[in-house]
């Protein structure tokens, strides 16, 4: 029983290795610019549709690009062959597998590169045309996630086959160029999430209650950013600047703390439950092309008030209404929807909170690289413990026992 676990351990830990070394071969083709002229063909191939844009460039791309990379996986993939049968380890020889596995890549591409007729639809999965069925995934890569690669930022999404490397280095997401918009924009946390994106190179635009244009204090200079006025009720108005936007941070909410009439239940699901749900759906409408699909993403700060005490009991019923109903939409979202479960911070709304909002933003952005859908910034372990949990069987019961369509 335990050969058989080493040896399927030994023959997955080299296909990922290969795969490992895949991705670092791919980092370095865009890094080093004698390789990027080989690579280059890669980029060359393809229109926005993947479709080939001259089947003379497709074959060559396989020879000038996919052969060699296969090559230096099959390589790489003897190395531990060698190193095992030198210590003379048991089953060494299963330690062929990262060669294997590489060599089929390598038989692939000779093939597509000679022009076999339906070799790319048996070989060349993340290329393939046509409109997209799914979302970037986040441990296997499939069409939408390698696209990003293509048309998004070359300088990111570099995995080839599983999500790892991207995920390590924070390329699993790209901010570069991409327009974000940020509601509560004028609060504590949005003014350090708008600057940390502007550093990341992201258009932004806030979103305010306010009828005050946002000017960022960017250590030194000021930076005045477009600022749209909307009004809790009023987010249909919305959509036109919506249409524009690629990741949306919904962001905005209140805390009436020990109020408990009915104006302030009224206003707390209001602000914090409603109108987030509704920028939510107003956003999916907008979702209507595969770069839509690919790039666009919605973001929303629920707290850790979904599983922890808030000591506001207002603040944590309409907190947790909207974790859940995300949890619920998210299950058919046309676009990647993110929760941010933040603890205590303070600003505004909690002056009493332990952490800064400058530290919590920098962490939300850095997960937010490695590709974390569930963005969890705060000091008590045990929300690491308890949300996902909780995330995970409320999820698998809300799709247990709810269909998609209505009839
Ligand atoms: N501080 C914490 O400990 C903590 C912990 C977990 C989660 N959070 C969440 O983080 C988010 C940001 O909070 P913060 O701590 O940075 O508080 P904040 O400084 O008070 O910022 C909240 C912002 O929400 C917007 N807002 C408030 N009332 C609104 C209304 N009626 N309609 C529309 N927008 C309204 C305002 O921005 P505009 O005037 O620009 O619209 C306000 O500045 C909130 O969703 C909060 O629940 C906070």
């Amino acid at each position: 029983m335990t050969d058989i676990v080493f040896i399927i351990t030994l023959c997955l830990g080299l296909i990922v290795w290969v795969e490992i070394v895949r991705d670092f071969y791919h980092i370095l083709a865009h890094n080093w610019q004698a390789l990027y002229r080989f690579h280059n063909w890669h980029h060359r191939v393809f229109n926005s549709n993947f479709n080939p844009v001259s089947q003379e460039i497709y074959r060559k791309a396989h020879w000038y690009n996919d052969v060699p990379e296969a090559l230096v996986m099959m390589f790489f993939g003897t190395i531990p062959v060698i190193i095992l049968w030198s210590f003379n380890v048991d089953y060494w020889w299963f330690a062929e597998s990262g060669f294997f596995y590489s060599s089929f890549f390598l038989l692939g591409a000779i093939f597509r590169g000679s022009g076999l007729p339906n070799m790319d639809k048996i070989t060349d999965l993340t290329h393939h045309p046509g409109q997209f069925s799914s979302l970037p995934a986040q441990w296997f890569i499939n069409r939408p996630y390698h696209w990003r690669h293509h048309f998004d930022n070359q300088k990111a999404y570099y995995s080839g086959t599983l999500a790892l490397v991207d995920k390590v280095m924070g390329t699993a997401l790209s901010l570069k160029g991409k327009t974000v918009g940020v509601t509560g924009a004028s609060g504590t946390l949005g003014i350090e999430i708008l600057k940390i994106l502007h550093l990341n190179q992201a258009k932004i635009v806030a979103f305010s209650s306010k009828n005050k244009s946002i000017t960022l204090d960017m250590n030194g200079y000021d930076l005045p950013v477009k600022t749209l006025i909307w009004e809790v009720g009023k987010e249909h108005e919305l959509i036109n600047e919506l249409l524009k936007i690629d990741i949306l941070i919904i962001n905005h909410g209140i805390n009436v703390n020990s109020k408990r009439s009915i104006e302030f239940i009224k206003e707390s699901y209001e602000v914090n439950t409603f109108s987030s749900c509704r920028l939510m759906e107003l956003f999916f409408q907008t979702i209507k092309t595969n770069r839509d699909k690919a790039c666009k993403e919605v973001w929303i700060n629920t707290s850790e008030a979904e599983v922890m005490p808030a000591f506001s009991p207002l603040y944590e019923l309409s907190k947790r209404a909207l974790g859940n109903l995300v949890t619920l939409r998210r299950l058919d979202a046309p676009c990647i929807v993110r929760k941010l479960i933040l603890g205590p911070f303070k600003s505004k709304l909690n002056p009493i909170g332990i952490m800064s909002a400058n530290w919590v933003a920098k962490q939300i952005i850095k997960n937010v690289k490695k590709d974390c859908r569930n963005i969890i910034v705060t000091i008590n372990p045990v929300i690491f413990l308890i949300f996902p949990l909780k995330e995970f069987f409320q999820s698998l019961y809300f799709k247990i026992f709810t269909y998609k369509n209505s009839n």
